[in-house]
């Protein structure tokens, strides 16, 4: 039994005896973001995965963002505290019905959002994160076309603000599907001015409303640089810690989904992660993330392109 036991002193112990390092997305849960070494977007914890002189990379995320790190960096130990985290765009989008809607388009390249399997990396051209989408479909021809997955939310933002016609593969993050907009209307009329920040996961109704949209990262130097002193967060909840930790002056409110409050919109794939299951993944070196080689080789050509598109 872990009853009684100090986790943050015990993880940090082994962290050292295992020259790990611990990577946080910003929707875990606060102790977690508060025992990692870094927290950062999508983007930047794949590029901190790719740079770590680290022999074990704990991470804090979903699955596909520890598969990541280990397509990046397959000579460490890449473990994940759960690995049940997944995430509903991953599950949207299997991989042989991706095969097929590539092969129903041969003129089509493919622009894949990270959130999606190994296996459906392999089979795109480009991956993309919310923070590298604007920066990297500015780099391709406007008569290029192009097939984009899993997200058609993230897909249909950047066809209108770029003038695109993508074709949307039809995968949802149930997270950012879960907000109302007749609630946030509501809530809107309550702080008439604050502004909106939302995430490209949201639908269009909600990102008409938002006065800045990006990605995590993106959201939290907003949060930092905004006017006024209020700030209405339209993306997963748990982001609010570090905002607050870095502008406590300022007040910061989830946007609502139907019931009215923020808690349906926290990711229920990101919360299987806790200090406890973190201790055991590092204690254990276990659950740990494999991968196929030849498929990892697949996958890197697509997030490489990433990184070299991107900075
Ligand atoms: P970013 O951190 O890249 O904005 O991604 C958000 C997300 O939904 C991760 O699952
Ligand atoms: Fe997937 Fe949405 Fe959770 Fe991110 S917030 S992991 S996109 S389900």
């Amino acid at each position: 039994t872990l009853t009684g036991l100090d986790l943050v002193s015990e993880i940090q112990r082994l962290k050292k005896e295992r020259n790990a390092v611990i990577l946080g997305h910003y929707y875990q849960r606060p102790e977690i973001q508060d025992i990692a070494d870094f927290v950062g977007d999508s983007l930047e914890l794949s590029r901190r995965a790719a740079e770590t002189d680290a022999d074990v990379i704990a991470f804090c995320g979903v699955r596909f963002m520890a598969e990541t790190a280990k397509i990046l960096s397959p000579h460490k130990i890449v473990i994940l505290p759960d690995m049940d985290a997944g995430c509903s765009l991953e599950d949207s989008c299997p991989p042989e019905k991706f095969a097929e809607f590539r092969a129903q388009h041969p003129d089509h390249i493919a622009l894949t959002y990270i959130n999606c399997s190994a296996a459906v990396k392999a089979l795109s051209d480009i991956i993309v994160t919310s923070s590298s989408a604007e920066t990297i479909i500015s780099q391709i021809p406007p008569e290029q076309k192009i097939i984009f997955g899993p997200d058609r939310h993230l897909g249909g933002y950047l066809n209108r603000k770029f003038g695109r016609d993508m074709l949307l593969w039809p995968g949802v993050c149930i997270v950012h599907e879960a907000f109302s907009e007749t609630e946030l209307i509501k809530l809107k009329a309550q702080h008439p001015h604050a502004p909106v920040a939302a995430h490209p996961e949201c639908p269009a109704h909600i990102i008409d409303h938002a006065d800045y949209v990006g990605s995590t990262s993106g959201i939290l130097n907003y949060a930092k640089t905004m006017p006024g002193d209020t700030l209405i967060v339209a993306t997963e909840p748990h982001i609010i810690h570090q905002m607050e930790k870095a502008v406590p002056e300022k007040t910061f409110i989830g946007a609502p989904g139907a019931d009215g409050n923020c808690n349906c919109n926290i990711c229920p794939y990101m919360a299987l992660n806790t200090m406890e299951k973190l201790y055991v993944a590092l204690r254990d070196l276990s659950p740990q993330i494999h991968l196929d080689e030849e498929l990892r080789l697949k996958a890197k050509k697509s997030l490489d392109r990433m990184l070299e598109m991107a900075s």
